[in-house]
């Protein structure tokens, strides 16, 4: 399983101080240089933590693979279009929201989002829906024309007990096979750490994961390198 490392909270502390350092492009590079397999960003519609010149400097910079996490508007479907980041995973956003609750509606903004795929894979941009593990959401994925489905592992990685882990383990795993089994790929992220990735990773079907909040939260006390190369042992 592949490791794609999400900078955004490099960002966050930058920003807490209105200071230009940590720069989340040199976390990027490092990351990268340590062996992960792609940069992902979430461009919000507030900026709290990236911002526009942070995504045009990773594009410019990014080596492996860069995801723009962004919601279906307007204003982001533009920026990507001009941007070209090589994946955009579209996810809800809330602006009350510390991060990504739950994965999209997909069902709801069916319509609107076939057309707005399309747009994307007009300009050469591959599209990932971040949705829950269920089957109606990869079914409909499928139909909207998305190359990929991130499975939320949300729910997961707040599980405690043996039992509903294996459960939800269960549930992923079976939610992985029939994206691949419909022609999607499959990529998961959310809440995933050191500890919980040990039974995550025999998910064949799951190709890549995206970390953030705790390979960061490493990287504050061990380097992003060390971090990084830690988690990409576990994975493997
Ligand atoms: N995947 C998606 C779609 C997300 O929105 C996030 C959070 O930005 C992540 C993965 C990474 O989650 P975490 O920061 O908990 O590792």
């Amino acid at each position: 399983m592949r490791l794609a490392v999400n900078v955004d909270h490099i960002a966050t502390l930058r920003n807490a101080r209105k200071e230009t350092d940590p720069d989340p492009v040199h976390a990027a590079v490092l990351a990268e240089l340590a062996g992960a397999s792609g940069i992902v960003c979430h461009l919000r519609e507030d900026r709290r933590h990236i911002n526009d010149r942070d995504l045009r400097l990773l594009r410019a910079v990014v080596k492996t693979k860069l995801d723009l996490e962004m919601a279906a508007t307007d204003e982001m479907k533009h920026i990507a279009i001009d941007v070209k980041p090589d994946l955009v995973t579209l996810v809800p956003e809330k602006r009350e929201e510390l991060t990504t609750e739950g994965g999209l509606d997909v069902k709801k903004v069916r319509p609107a989002l076939k057309s707005y795929i399309a747009d994307l894979k007009q300009h050469g941009i591959p599209t990932s829906l971040f949705i829950e593990p269920d089957d109606e959401p990869i079914c409909i994925a499928a139909e909207l024309g998305a190359e990929f489905i991130e499975l939320h592992t949300g729910k997961y990685s707040r599980l405690k007990t043996h039992a509903d882990v294996h459960n939800e383990l269960l549930r992923l795993r079976r939610a992985a096979a029939l994206g691949r089994k419909l022609g999607l790929r499959v990529v998961a992220g959310h809440g995933l750490n050191y500890r919980n990735v040990e039974e995550f990773k025999f998910i064949a079907d799951i190709e890549e994961v995206s970390i953030g909040h705790a390979l960061i939260a490493r990287a504050a006390l061990v380097g992003i390198e060390t971090a990084t190369r830690e988690m990409i042992r576990l994975l493997s």
